[in-house]
């Protein structure tokens, strides 16, 4: 564990924008970002993570073990190790450290589908034409596809699979803070609209025995999720409603929970769905909108929810969006804000109906 310390510490050196360049050249540095990239997907396709979850080995073993040609894959991994996500040691071996260890399969906390799937050619290529988004408005995907994202998916089963098997592994700190901080409890009956296999709705049962739930998404997702509820201990609590949010939302709940999902949509496309949470709720005035998402904040701060916006508007032409965007959106469908959280990552925000 010494070594991986050291290999945090000593390869991290590198800077995208390159402070040995004029600083007119320095953006060139950004390409060092699509190298070590392009090398650590490689690396993790070919699980060499969990190769070395064992311990050190040389190319040559790493690729007896998967299959690979060692020269090809000594230089691939020499590459990654500059970056110190793996490092190369003095003797020739190449262990893990601690920026390589969630990318072994089955890694506590892991992300490699995470990572395989942010890397995928569905994300990577529509920035090979941003440019056509800006031009058009379209989504660069569906230029380039020939489809829209969700047609894609549908099309393609295995890209949907590492879709819903990446959601899993959504679990940013962030998150971890909104179940701690926020009292679910105080609802009897929770909706997880678009809520995926139900992995957070698992999450709040888990921390509230008192409440049961619905978990409310598409038929060809919820099929999932009786594992995982059921992993949790809390199949018994919720029902599983395969639905179309554009069509119809279970009704009578007391919160109503979305997480990650409007920010896949367009401004109308959100004032339908958050319209359709606003008929489930009825004339409850104590029901709650909850919205679990980026908030973006002000001009000139980096904010990587303005990185991720250029990535919804050229893959699903969605959005990331602003506090006034958001009770924009929501004021449509009939919600006034409750709660002020601070702008920057991912926050909930708390609605009532009006
Ligand atoms: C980015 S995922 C977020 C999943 C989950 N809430 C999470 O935070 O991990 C978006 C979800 O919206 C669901 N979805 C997309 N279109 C839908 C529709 N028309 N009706 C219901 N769910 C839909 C997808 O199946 C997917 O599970």
């Amino acid at each position: 564990m010494d070594k991986q310390v050291d290999a945090l510490e000593t390869g991290r050196n590198f800077n995208l924008f390159d402070p040995n360049l004029p600083p007119g050249q320095q953006v060139l540095g950004l390409f060092y970002a699509k190298w070590i990239l392009g090398a650590l997907r490689a690396v993790v396709e070919l699980e060499v993570p969990d190769v070395l979850a064992d311990g050190p080995l040389t190319a040559a073993e790493i690729a007896a073990k998967t299959g690979t040609h060692a020269d090809p894959l000594y230089r691939v991994l020499r590459a990654v190790s500059a970056s110190g996500i793996i490092a190369e040691r003095a003797d020739g071996r190449f262990e893990l450290t601690p920026l390589s260890a969630g990318l072994v399969s089955n890694a506590e906390r892991g992300i490699r589908d995470m990572f395989l799937f942010a890397s995928d050619p569905m994300f990577l290529r529509p920035y090979e034409d941003v440019a056509h988004s800006v031009r058009t408005g379209e989504t660069a995907f569906e230029h380039i596809f020939g489809m829209p994202f969700y047609d894609y998916l549908k099309a393609n089963p295995a890209s949907s699979a590492l879709l819903n098997r990446a959601m899993v592994q959504n679990h940013w700190p962030l998150s971890d803070r909104i179940f701690e901080e926020f009292d679910f409890s105080r609802f009897a009956t929770i909706a997880d609209i678009g809520g995926g296999k139900g992995q957070f709705l698992a999450e709040i049962l888990r921390r509230h025995p008192g409440c049961t739930g619905v978990l409310a998404d598409q038929a060809h997702t919820v099929t999932e999720a009786k594992q995982v509820l059921e992993d949790a201990g809390v199949a018994d609590r919720v029902e599983i409603v395969p639905t179309d949010f554009f069509v119809e939302v279970p009704a009578g709940h007391d919160a109503y929970f979305i997480k990650h999902t409007l920010h896949n949509f367009g401004n109308d496309a959100a004032k339908i769905i958050l319209g359709k949470i606003r008929e489930a709720i009825g004339d409850n005035p104590e029901a709650r909108l909850l919205i679990v998402d980026q908030m973006i904040t002000g001009p000139g701060e980096w904010d990587t929810a303005k990185l991720i916006d250029v990535e919804a508007l050229s893959v699903i032409g969605g959005r990331e969006r602003s506090r006034k965007e958001w009770d924009e959106v929501a004021a449509v469908a009939g919600f006034e804000p409750v709660n002020a959280p601070e702008p920057g990552g991912l926050v909930m925000l708390e609605y009532r109906p009006v």
